[in-house]
């Protein structure tokens, strides 16, 4: 099943999401449809509050089907731990046709549980150590807006403010 991804405005986005405490096959269908949801929206990583559905899941393949290894699930992930700066253009399936250059470490490790509810730890450079602090972001309620300057971000929220009057967000 593809979810409808759900846009900025929406308080879900700006809320901590659940914490993943049953493993079942419900979370199982779940994280399936989040993947062909992420895929659907042309997107490399999708977390469960975009789809309205505030838990601590997020899916992420930043090379969209080329690699079925680089498919991941996470579930109640932690970044746990960082390392140097990388700064590269962002942008989000809930906040469509933006972009900004966000700074985040360039590196990072992160310990999830699987779809099974084991832990795992992932590290991730560049691209996929940015879909990481993304996704782990959305589920703390945080979007890569409040990353960049108060300036800049003032100016997208005005822009798609226009679009909300306009019938067109
Ligand atoms: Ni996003």
């Amino acid at each position: 099943m593809i979810y409808p991804i759900v846009k900025f405005g929406n308080p879900v986005l700006e809320k901590k999401a659940e914490m993943v405490t049953v493993f079942d096959d419900e979370l199982r269908k779940l994280i399936d449809d989040m993947f062909e949801s992420m895929y659907a929206a042309r997107g490399v990583g999708l977390a469960a509050p975009q789809i309205g559905i505030s838990r601590r899941i997020a899916v992420i393949d930043v090379t969209f089907k080329e690699d079925p290894k680089a498919k991941f699930a996470l579930i109640n992930p932690e970044i746990i731990h960082t390392e140097g700066r990388f700064k590269q253009s962002e942008g989000c399936l809930s906040i469509p046709d933006f972009r900004e250059n966000v700074t985040r470490p360039r590196a990072v490790s992160v310990r999830a549980q699987d779809e099974h509810g084991k832990i795992f730890e992932l590290t991730g450079e560049e691209l996929l150590a940015r879909a990481l602090q993304h996704e782990t972001d959305h589920l703390n309620g945080k979007l890569y807006i409040s990353h960049i300057s108060a300036l800049k971000r003032d100016l997208i929220k005005r822009k798609i403010r226009k679009l909300v009057k306009a019938g067109e967000w």
